[in-house]
């Protein structure tokens, strides 16, 4: 159905009282008066970037992960109420050398079910925090991680169905590094010159986390006008005259945001998803969705001691978001030093897969609340090839070790949706429609990928040996709360 037919039999409907339940009702008031004022993301409120930026701790092995609630200062001198997997918001960051199984005994403290899901590790499908195999309130469960992939930029976070965007968004998320002999081989900016920096925007009430999403804000994502940075709002960082790794994910539950450094200063695109591109590319911004996260290389040697950069989202066409440019973060040069470092031309060797090596093409239609509605009515408005997410139905099933093409067809879609798949790391062949053209993170391996409206993104992937059930969905996470995620299971 197309929004102004929609429009159109919504009032209608309402005007004549056909039955339609109460609840849809308001939603649909809802969007019809979102749709009249235009539903964007919530302008984001910049602060005064006197914060300094702290970094959760690191962690390699002896450690038990404990989520629970905790109270943190989100924003200067307030106590919200958070989750984290340790002392206040989010959880440590876990760094490991591949080849290595790393033992994660798992605590739930909180008054409620959850789990954790291991976002790009390529681990059995019982480790990977599937949403049926939830720990109860008071529970445990040892997880045993079995890191055999290249080094890359991976993260963690909770996947209990219909719970998730709640949870990531109270705090629970962290950083899971994986390394390797040939990253090492690079010798690229490490120690206090390698920034891990995950970004989230939070609305914030009363000094309160507020997770309250309405009809409009399961449709258009839930976003807040409160973006932090490892959970300090406005952070700065003093930084001296040197070339900066830094590996930002978007741990964000809908907001995307255009990366860039303010002065067009630009940067190198090093790695995505899952470890390092073939070689850099140069980029004055890249687009990041939820869920994905990029590596890059950002060289202050030219500047001098006392210059200001700042970590913008610059605008870009994304329908209800892209519309405001703004500040994230603040590097402020405060030392010159000098710095041999130069990027190395050949970073990786990345063997491209080619379509003719798949056995199966499998179409995904994804569909948002507007499309899906005439399907759908009352729940789970936003589908995958017109189903809502069951935690039991197989809905795809996969040979062990096959090879396949998976396009993703947001081609007749308004909304934005990053779409994930666990279990797998793949390539993209193609994006037509929209962009129209793959981006610098684009050209690695990824495990999630922005279909923005308009678009069909197709990739390919060899599944895993391990037999087993794991979800594909759209990061967005209040769509796949509201089901935008289907089973697959390897046999
Ligand atoms: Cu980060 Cu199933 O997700
Ligand atoms: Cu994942
Ligand atoms: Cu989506």
């Amino acid at each position: 159905m197309k929004r102004r037919e929609f429009v159109k039999l919504s009032g209608a409907a309402a005007a004549s009282a056909i039955m339609i339940p109460p609840t849809l009702q308001s939603c649909m008031d809802n969007m019809n008066m979102n749709m009249n004022m235009g539903s964007n993301a919530v302008p984001v409120k910049e602060g005064t970037f006197a914060t300094s930026l702290s970094f959760p701790t690191v962690m390699s092995s002896n450690f038990t992960m404990k989520a629970k609630g905790n109270t943190a200062s989100l924003l200067i001198n307030q106590n919200a109420s958070v989750f984290g997997y340790a002392d206040g918001i989010l959880g440590p960051t876990i760094k490991v050398d591949t080849g290595t199984t790393v033992a994660i005994p798992f605590q739930n403290l909180l008054s409620e079910e959850t789990n954790i899901h291991w976002h790009g590790l390529l681990v059995p499908a019982n480790m990977d925090g599937h949403p049926k195999d939830v720990i109860n309130s008071g529970g445990s469960f040892d997880f045993s991680l079995p890191i055999n992939q290249r080094a890359g930029t991976y993260w963690y976070h909770p996947h209990p169905h219909g719970k998730t965007a709640r949870q990531v968004f109270t705090g629970l998320a962290g950083f899971f590094i994986a390394n390797d002999a040939e990253e090492q081989a690079l010798n690229l900016p490490s120690g206090d010159r390698e920034l891990l920096l995950v970004i989230q925007d939070k609305r914030i009430e009363n000094g309160q986390l507020n997770y309250s999403p309405s009809m409009n804000e399961i449709m258009t994502g839930y976003t807040g006008e409160y973006i932090l940075v490892n959970g300090a709002y406005a952070p700065f960082h003093n930084v001296s005259t040197q070339y900066y790794r830094m590996r930002i994910l978007n741990g964000s539950t809908a907001r995307v945001y255009n990366i860039s450094l303010s002065d067009n200063l630009g940067f190198e695109v090093i790695g995505s998803d899952g470890g390092l591109l073939a070689q850099p590319v140069s980029v004055n911004s890249l687009l990041l969705g939820p869920g994905e996260r990029v590596d890059i290389l950002v060289s202050f040697k030219n500047l001098a001691v006392g210059k200001e950069v700042y970590l913008l989202n610059k605008t870009f066409d994304g329908g209800a978001q892209g519309q405001q440019e703004f500040k994230i973060m603040k590097f402020t040069v405060n030392q010159q030093v000098s710095d041999a470092f130069s990027t190395p031309s050949q970073l990786s060797a990345i063997t491209p897969m080619i379509e003719g090596s798949a056995s199966k093409t499998r179409t995904m239609k994804i569909k948002g609340m507007m499309e899906g509605m005439s399907g759908n009515m009352g729940s789970g408005m936003h589908t995958i090839n017109d189903k809502i997410y069951d935690l039991n139905r197989i809905d795809e099933t996969i040979d062990a070790g096959a090879t396949e093409i998976w396009d993703f067809d947001n081609s007749a879609g308004d909304e934005i949706h990053p779409m994930h798949i666990h279990g797998v790391q793949f390539q993209i062949l193609s994006r037509t429609g929209g962009r129209g053209s793959l981006i610098a993170s684009e050209r690695g391996w990824k495990d999630t990928v922005l279909v923005m409206p308009r678009e069909k993104v197709r990739v390919i992937m060899k599944f895993p040996q391990d037999k087993g059930v794991y979800v594909f969905h759209c990061h967005n996470l209040e769509h796949e709360d509201d089901g935008m995620m289907l089973n697959y299971e390897i046999v």
